[in-house]
């Protein structure tokens, strides 16, 4: 099939180099032109386990481009993947879809063959049917389920393991307008297989969500129960295998530190507590879940303080600056609200991470940046952040260490005190 992909960023790219990998041909737009003349240069503009290598080997199958008239002509099916952050007050900007919508819809008027239109970003539940839909309509000037096709599917991936994710994942759900949609997509998903869910355009929608606050409540909830450990003495990750093994728990995200991050879970969180807000629906439980992840990182500094009462004039050095192992990214990394108050406390920061240094530098040009994590090592007191392969090496004996992660190397340093254990 012909597929043309709106936005590249981890969830479009990873889609693109994935469809092509399954024999698609694969259209990418963006408005960043940087990133197409990237694309086209067969370099990825992003960081992602396996991805350059997919990238390259598929490259014939992979073209980018910032024109919307070209990429929907020369397709069948257009997935919508830009970013969908958050407003001030928490709830979803939905300026990039606007946009893309209204492009999408212009060049449909110009077709004269049936399309499909999916969404993947990330929506809160009801914007495909109430906010997509009329744009594509009345851009078009042509009706859903009859001149176009509409669906929402939404993705699953986790950065670090997105490829894998996209291509072997738990499961499809594939939310339709119109039948022929539902068909279509099954159909561009046969190679994968799974369970494929076929839902409403709303239950696609509220799934996602659903599916990133109960997550992001399971890392709250053990931290929560890892904090009362610390005051025990319990190991809390003895007691996560200990309820782990329950297959009505599981073991997965119970993971216990400084709390979770990235682009996904803080915003959508937040939207969704925004929605139910604007819809008189109470939120108590997703509510908690991010207030305990505002302040688990906090109990990094609490713990210094204990080795170091004043922080001024003393320098800590940061292993980690990216949200979770293998991924560049530092949206809502749990070590922003940690270097923020070593600052004000008077530090001075030595930070290493082995792929995420660019992009935080653009959040904080002024800290220092070491060339490797041994140099980060030579400060007063180390915290580890990220639990970065690498960091498992390090020969921590003579240091003060602060682990937010469980690096069980870290423990043979001379001061060692974990976060929850
Ligand atoms: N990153 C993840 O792990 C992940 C996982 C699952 C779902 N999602 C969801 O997928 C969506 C995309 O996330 P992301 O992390 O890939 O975002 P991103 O910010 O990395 O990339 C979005 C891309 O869209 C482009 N863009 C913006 N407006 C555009 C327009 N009008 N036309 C063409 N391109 C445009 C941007 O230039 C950027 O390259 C979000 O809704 C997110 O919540 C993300």
């Amino acid at each position: 099939m012909k597929i043309s992909i709106i936005g590249t960023g981890y969830v479009g790219l990873v889609s693109a180099s994935c469809f092509a990998k399954l024999g698609h041909q694969v259209i990418c737009v963006d408005i960043d032109k940087e990133k197409v003349d990237k694309i086209n240069k067969s370099i990825s503009p992003i960081y992602e386990e396996g991805l350059d290598k997919l990238f390259t080997t598929h490259k014939d199958k992979i073209k980018a481009t910032d024109d919307y008239s070209y990429a929907i002509k020369q397709s069948d099916v257009t997935f919508i993947c830009v970013g969908t952050p958050s407003k001030k007050d928490g709830s979803i900007d939905l300026s990039f879809v606007k946009e893309s919508a209204k492009e999408i819809g212009k060049q449909l008027k110009q077709k004269d063959r049936w399309h499909l239109v999916v969404m993947k970003s990330t929506v809160v539940p009801g914007t495909t049917n109430d906010f997509v839909l009329p744009l594509l309509e009345e851009f078009s000037l042509k009706k859903a389920g009859e001149g176009f096709g509409l669906a929402m599917n939404p993705e699953f991936l986790k950065e670090g393991l997105a490829v894998k994710d996209f291509l072997e994942p738990d499961r499809i759900i594939i939310g339709t307008y119109d039948k022929k949609s539902g068909y279509m997509l099954k159909k561009l998903y046969a190679n994968i297989s799974c369970p494929k869910i076929e839902t409403s355009l709303s239950a696609a929608e509220m799934i996602k969500y659903a599916s990133n606050a109960f997550l992001a409540t399971k890392i709250s909830f053990i931290n929560e129960i890892g904090n009362m450990c610390k005051k025990l003495g319990i190991d809390t990750y003895d007691v996560a295998e200990g309820i782990g093994l329950d297959k009505r728990i599981g073991r997965a995200f119970l993971d216990s530190g400084i709390g979770w991050g990235g682009s996904c879970f803080p915003k959508d969180v937040d939207a969704l507590i925004a929605w139910a807000k604007e819809n008189n629906e109470k939120t108590r439980i997703i509510e908690s879940t991010r207030e305990i992840n505002e302040q688990q990182p906090l109990k990094l500094v609490t713990i210094l303080k204990k080795y170091i009462p004043k922080l001024n004039g003393k320098t800590i050095g940061i292993l980690g600056l990216a949200f979770k192992p293998n991924t560049d990214d530092v949206r809502e990394s749990r070590v922003i609200p940690i270097i923020d108050q070593l600052l004000k406390e008077g530090a001075t920061i030595k930070a290493y991470d082995p792929k995420a240094m660019e992009n935080f530098k653009k959040l904080y040009p002024n800290i220092n940046y070491c060339s490797s994590a041994s140099e980060a090592l030579n400060s007063d007191a180390v915290l580890i952040i990220t639990k970065w392969e690498e960091f498992t090496e390090l020969d921590f004996k003579e240091k003060i260490v602060i682990d937010g992660r469980k690096i069980e190397e870290a423990k043979k340093a001379k001061i060692y005190e974990g976060v929850c254990w």
